[in-house]
């Protein structure tokens, strides 16, 4: 629960941070029938999802894409789309852990002004199946690359932009890295997994320390869904600052928490590749600054941190010293936590769009054409 809410949300003190933990962890152990009260509703999350994205100006359209057996029998991925008749290179946006498409909603207008762009929810998230991923965290990353790869295949995309917030972030990398032909900007927002974990676990902070104690054995959003109905208000009370970000553009404050709920409540999937993938909350089994150089020099990164997020900014001089023949770029946004994109939103998609303005440019280099 907590974790959720680190990625879903920012800035806390670890006083709070430990009472918090201790809430989700007595939650945590509370009769199983607290589970029946899951009140997870297909309809609920569409029309949560439909109410959020009514404040984008721009017209969009919802479908589901069959992706077949990609990691259960018949998986499909719900896409939403804008503005696709423009002739510009398609901006493809992956979201973080716990999120879902509607998280965009300050974004989209921006992105779609002078581009096609599609959102989706990752496999085993939001409206997207809940297939059941493999508990290796290799197998379960590549799980997650082929079920987009077989996504994009459905959409016939041959080169696009590829943003990636958060845990959205390192699928984006893993995918630019198995399939570089057809991306051609990877545009990183507050990436998870990229550092590798401090060997010295004092290093790493007391709050993170806490909270990866408290969640081992859980799968990362557990809390929401053992909270039952109360799952909204438990977000809102723990995290007031998530609707806030959006409360200007939304006039239902609670919107946002009601979605992010119905997004999890669900049986976890995604989130357990997730479970899989990390070494403690804070970091990836399997760190992609290991693997960055494996990525096609010819595609350019664009890297944004927020000032404040609790995402450990040390990969930028990383993948700086590593791709020293490649287009890269890292911003800091001052005074935005880890959702940049909801934080600061003027800026981010300012950043955003000099970076798919940057890519347009290029558009003649035959040395990043699909392979
Ligand atoms: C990107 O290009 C579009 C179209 O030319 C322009 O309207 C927009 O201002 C540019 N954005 C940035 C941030 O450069």
């Amino acid at each position: 629960m907590q974790s959720v809410l680190l990625c879903v949300l920012p800035s806390f003190s670890i006083i709070t941070n430990l009472y918090y933990s201790c809430i989700v962890f007595i939650f945590s152990w509370l009769s199983p029938t607290w589970l029946s009260w899951n009140k997870y509703s297909e309809g609920m999350l569409r029309n949560l999802e439909k109410s959020i994205l009514k404040i984008c100006r721009i017209a969009h359209r919802g479908f589901y894409v069959d992706i077949g057996p990609v990691v259960g029998h018949a998986d499909k991925i719900w896409t939403i789309s804008l503005n696709t008749d423009s002739p510009n290179t398609p901006l493809v946006l992956l979201h973080g852990l716990g999120a879902g498409v509607a998280l965009w909603c300050l974004n989209l207008d921006s992105f779609a002004g002078n581009r096609p762009v599609y959102a989706i929810d990752l496999l085993g998230f939001g409206r997207s199946s809940r297939s059941t991923f493999s508990t290796d965290s290799v197998e379960a990353e590549k799980q997650m690359v082929r079920a987009i790869e077989e996504w994009r295949k459905e959409m016939n995309l041959k080169q696009f932009i590829l943003l990636g917030h958060s845990m959205g972030g390192f699928v984006a990398a893993s995918f630019a890295i198995s399939h570089p032909g057809y991306v051609k900007h990877l545009i990183l927002a507050d990436p998870w997994g990229f550092p590798e974990r401090p060997e010295n676990n004092k290093e790493v902070p007391l709050w993170i320390r806490s909270v990866t104690y408290v969640l081992q054995p859980f799968n990362p959003l557990a809390g929401i869904r053992v909270a039952g109905p109360f799952g909204a208000w438990f977000i809102n009370t723990l995290r007031p600052d998530i609707s806030k970000k959006y409360s200007v553009a939304l006039k239902d404050a609670n919107l946002i928490p009601q979605y992010i709920y119905q997004c999890n409540s669900q049986n976890p999937s995604g989130e357990t590749a997730f479970h899989s993938m990390m070494s403690g909350f804070g970091w990836a089994k399997n760190p992609m600054v290991k693997r960055i150089d494996k990525l096609e020099i010819n595609v350019p990164i664009t890297l944004i941190y927020g000032s404040r997020s609790w995402i450990d900014h040390s990969a930028a001089n990383i993948i700086r010293d590593k791709r020293i023949n490649s287009y890269f770029k890292s911003q800091v946004i001052t005074g935005a936590g880890h959702h940049i994109h909801a934080d600061k939103p003027e800026m981010f998609n300012q950043v955003v769009q000099e970076a798919c303005n940057y890519t347009d440019n290029r558009k003649s280099n035959k040395a990043i054409m699909p392979s």
